[in-house]
């Protein structure tokens, strides 16, 4: 079943956005509850909506995860999963990869090129949903996926990396219904304990690890390499 974790992380947009991302309105938790995973029209204008603003809701800082594995990875073609309004796949456009981002909201997108023209670099941009979407296979050196959660991708993520190539990914686990009950999370948006570090059996597992992410929320992060 398609999965993302949207409407959890609503409730918790403070804990998924950078230093510079803004404290959501009043009002903003209430439209995120309304993202469920189960209508991609709604779910999109849900996001637009939450993407209609100037500030960069998750700011224009790449994922430091993300930050912390790329030097490592040789540069080449490069896909972001869900990219949002872009910090990760600029991020990757400044170091060299030629990086595709996809997402459902054409709000995020437009935000995305604007970021890249900002930092001076190109970014080809998909306006899609990732139920539909069909990743090419064996196409790129590196897949990033951060902050969303669509298991059924799994194995068109497997068959889109090269020999050799790299898939960092990093999003929340069920450790956040224990760290705050409040938050009202929908279990099937979450990672399992250990989930992630079995999710993609065609790959070789290099690092992988769940604890408190750049926002003290609890995440798995797992960076992987196609044999
Ligand atoms: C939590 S944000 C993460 C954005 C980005 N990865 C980041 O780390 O800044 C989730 C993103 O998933 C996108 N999204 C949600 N459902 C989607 C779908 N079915 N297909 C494509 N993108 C989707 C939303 O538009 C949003 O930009």
């Amino acid at each position: 079943m398609f999965c993302l974790w949207i409407a959890l992380f609503i409730p918790v947009l403070p804990a998924c956005t950078s230093k510079s991302a803004p404290t959501p309105r009043a009002g903003e938790q209430s439209l995120f509850q309304k993202v469920t995973g189960d209508d991609p029209d709604e779910d999109r204008r849900q996001w637009d909506q939450l993407f209609s603003t100037q500030d960069y809701v998750f700011g224009k800082e790449a994922a430091s995860y993300l930050q912390s594995k790329v030097p490592k990875i040789p540069v080449g073609e490069a896909l972001d999963i869900a990219m949002g309004e872009g910090r990760n796949a600029v991020y990757l456009a400044k170091k060299g990869f030629q990086v595709t981002g996809v997402d459902l909201s054409e709000v995020a997108v437009r935000k995305a090129k604007l970021l890249a023209r900002e930092q001076s670099v190109q970014i080809r941009s998909v306006i899609a949903d990732l139920n539909q979407y069909q990743i090419r296979p064996q196409a790129y050196d590196l897949i990033v996926n951060i902050q969303y959660l669509q298991r059924s991708l799994v194995p068109q993520i497997q068959a889109g990396l090269k020999s050799g190539g790299y898939l960092i990914f990093e999003n929340p686990t069920v450790a956040e219904l224990d760290r705050n009950p409040g938050r009202n999370l929908r279990r099937d948006f979450l990672l399992e304990k250990g989930e992630l570090h079995g999710l993609f059996t065609d790959l070789e597992v290099i690092e992988y690890s769940e604890g408190p992410g750049e926002n003290g929320e609890i995440v798995a992060r797992l960076l992987a390499r196609k044999r």
